[in-house]
């Protein structure tokens, strides 16, 4: 009898404890220009984030292109297309990493998905629905641009990192997704990753630079999240298929992206707002179905 009323202390304790658990936060990893480092950011800051015990899940939404599971060396029973097209259950796709870091591989068949068949994104939307609380962070790493329909996924995420080299090409891309998602989600924050900086110097001139030609003909704030220098060491992690935070966790390369998760995570940036009414996958299940009603007229 006791060994019954163990259980249900245990069990109504727990579900005391979830439900006051903050709802998962959605972030959108994007870039104007393509192969500036996405992927490789969002890997390495999100095994930051784990190492500071928030829990992360990364969904590989690269149309195509996905290589989360390639950079982590590891091959993945199924991707995220694999469970829209096939209706699995998002909590049998799921893999994990190091660290306990959670991610969903790619694959091809997104298309699909992205070109708004009606059954698969609500298949979609209801998966990620059954996450709500479950992670503090889940990122979308997307592919480059705003060409498909993936950029739905992207404006109806809560935040935005978007990643640019100081190349005047990669910044000039970036500076046309700002203005986009100014236009189309105004009130979507958007963090600046500068990568592949040579100095500081660099960095903080290619972030001042775009912030303030955004402030001036967008009349929006930017945030700066951080710069990663240009760093042998990111290509080795690539090769080696293993993240540098955990290869060479003493480099600088290492450190800017411990220091951008640390700074991301003092700033209080960590919860979803309040007003936002604890419903936070919700809020962005409903501006994705907005954006898709508007799509299909
Ligand atoms: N800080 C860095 N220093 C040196 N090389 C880097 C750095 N960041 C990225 N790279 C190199 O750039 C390549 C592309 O990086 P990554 O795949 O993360 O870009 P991406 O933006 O996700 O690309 P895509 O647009 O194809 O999705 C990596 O394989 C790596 O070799
Ligand atoms: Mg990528």
């Amino acid at each position: 009898m006791s060994d019954q009323a163990d259980v249900l202390r245990t069990k109504m304790s727990r579900s005391l404890y979830e439900s006051q658990k903050p709802p998962s936060k959605i972030i959108a990893v994007a870039s104007g220009k393509g192969g500036v480092g996405k992927s490789t950011f969002t890997l390495n800051f999100s095994l930051s984030l784990q190492k500071a015990s928030k829990k992360s899940l990364i969904i590989d939404l690269d149309v195509g292109m996905g290589n989360i599971d390639i950079l982590l060396g590891r091959t993945s029973r199924y991707s995220i297309a694999d469970m829209v097209n096939n209706e699995l259950s998002i909590w049998s796709v799921i893999e994990k990493g190091p660290e306990g870091l959670s991610y969903i591989a790619g694959g091809s068949g997104l298309e699909e998905l992205f070109e708004m068949d009606f059954d698969k994104t609500e298949f979609f939307c209801r998966q990620i629905e059954s996450l709500e609380s479950e992670f503090d962070y889940i990122f979308f790493d997307m592919g480059a641009g705003i060409n498909s329909n993936s950029r739905y996924f992207l404006l109806s995420a809560h935040e935005l990192f978007l990643i640019t080299t100081p190349e005047p090409t990669s910044v000039t891309d970036a500076y046309g997704m700002i203005k986009y998602v100014h236009l189309n989600a105004p009130a979507l924050p958007v963090y600046m990753v500068v990568n592949r900086v040579q100095s500081k110097e660099d960095g903080e001139k290619t972030s001042r630079n775009l912030e303030e030609v955004t402030k001036r003909f967008l009349g929006k704030e930017i945030k700066m999240l951080g710069y990663v220098p240009e760093d042998k060491i990111v290509w080795k992690a690539v090769r080696e298929q293993l993240p540098f935070v955990l290869s060479a966790p003493s480099s600088r390369t290492s450190y800017s992206v411990n220091q951008s998760a640390q700074a991301y995570l003092a700033q209080g940036t960590g919860t979803v707002s309040s007003e936002d009414d604890g419903t936070s996958v919700r809020s962005f299940l409903t501006k994705l179905k907005t954006f898709i009603k508007k799509q299909r007229g």
